[in-house]
């Protein structure tokens, strides 16, 4: 009989075996099955520029306020292509150094959007810049900080070629002679961000949002009394952060479309190539990156007539065939 009240070795015995099946259930089986991740196919290692943004990721702690877990629920859909899976990690696993284990990126609070598809949504280097500088010149009722210690005031005639100035209005500046430079910390920070796309999933996707992910249907109310999807909706969900709500961008960095001469042309082609191709014909503007395969003609015909209709423009409106036809002679 076990008599764990007189028999002094079986009462250690049976905690210390107790406490092995227990630990090895919660705690070593869990952590071996770890080390048997691996990566995606077509997933990259960080770079020294990004696993370098990833410790200043961690320093300024900005996972107190965004989550990189896109769970099977219907309200995480618009953060990513599929719930996320281990493998999703895979970039995190080397230790930040010898002191500090490899971070956990998850996150439990969503102050700001989930970062796991960030790269994707948001490839300008220019606008991620500027948002860190000061998040309100580009999304007016922002509560993220600025994280303006990650950038320099320069002199203007100090600056060098390499230097990657950002065009910010000149009320921002201390000093009027001078111009923010970017520092290394925050182009790197920049370079980690724009690291974080979801990698597809191999052959027959197994793991899929329950129900599977429906697509946005041209049966959204109607812009204009026509069968397009809402134009408005759309233009503030892919257009605005940077053009802004209100059409008049921001000076320096993205062109206003309110007054635009090629919003408001006769001939809309240059505006749709514009969408479907991407921009970058000014140095004084930053990049505008493509939306061909984002948008389908439709909600680019939607887009151009909600700009063509709106902030005093009053231009004709377009279908989603003229579209198709601009699409299909410039996109073999
Ligand atoms: C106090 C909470 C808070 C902290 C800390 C914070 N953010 Fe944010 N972040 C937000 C909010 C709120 C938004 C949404 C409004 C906006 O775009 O500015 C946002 C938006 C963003 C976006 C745009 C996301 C999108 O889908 O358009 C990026 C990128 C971003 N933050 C990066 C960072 C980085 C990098 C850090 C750390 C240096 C950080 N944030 C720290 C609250 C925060
Ligand atoms: C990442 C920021 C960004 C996003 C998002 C963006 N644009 Fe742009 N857009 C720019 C920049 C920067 C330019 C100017 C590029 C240049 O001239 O070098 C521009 C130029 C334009 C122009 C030409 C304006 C003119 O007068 O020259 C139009 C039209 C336009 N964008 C429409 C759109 C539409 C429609 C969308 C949404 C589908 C969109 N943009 C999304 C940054 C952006």
């Amino acid at each position: 009989m076990l008599n764990l009240s007189k028999n002094h070795k079986n009462l250690v015995l049976t905690s210390f075996w107790g406490y092995l099946i227990l630990s090895s259930f919660v705690s070593i089986i869990p952590a071996i099955q770890m080390q048997n991740i691996k990566p995606l196919p077509g997933q990259k290692d960080l770079t020294t520029e990004e696993r370098d943004g990833l410790k200043t990721f961690v320093a300024e702690d900005c996972m107190a306020c965004h989550t990189q877990q896109v769970r099977n629920i219907e309200m995480d859909k618009m953060w990513g292509n599929r719930p996320s899976i281990p493998s999703d990690y895979y970039y995190s696993k080397k230790r930040i150094d010898v002191w500090r284990q490899s971070p956990s990126f998850l996150g439990s609070e969503r102050t700001g959007p989930d970062l796991t598809n960030i790269g994707a949504r948001q490839p300008s280097d220019d606008w991620h810049l500027i948002h860190l500088y000061n998040p309100r010149l580009v999304v007016k009722e922002s509560v993220m900080p600025s994280y303006k210690w990650l950038f320099m005031e320069k002199d203007s005639t100090q600056i060098t070629a390499d230097d990657v100035v950002l065009n910010v209005p000149p009320e921002q500046l201390k000093n009027k002679n001078s111009k923010v430079v970017a520092t290394q910390k925050a182009i790197n920070l920049v370079a980690f961000l724009k690291y974080l796309k979801q990698p597809e999933l191999p052959g027959e996707a197994p793991v899929e949002f329950i129900p599977a992910k429906a697509k946005p249907t041209t049966a959204d109310s109607g812009g204009g009394g026509s069968d397009l999807p809402d134009g408005e909706k759309l233009y503030m969900n892919t257009c605005a952060v940077c053009h802004q709500a209100d059409g008049k961008g921001l000076p320096g960095a993205f062109p206003s479309l309110s007054d635009s001469p090629v919003v408001n042309d006769e001939n809309f082609r240059l505006h749709a190539a514009i969408i479907l191709m991407g921009y970058d014909s000014r140095p004084e503007y930053a990049v505008m990156q493509p939306f061909a395969d984002q948008l389908s003609d439709a909600e680019i015909a939607a887009i151009i007539n909600h700009e063509r209709t709106n902030w005093g423009n009053q231009s004709k409106t377009v279908t989603a065939e003229e579209v198709k036809a601009v699409r299909d002679s410039l996109i073999k």
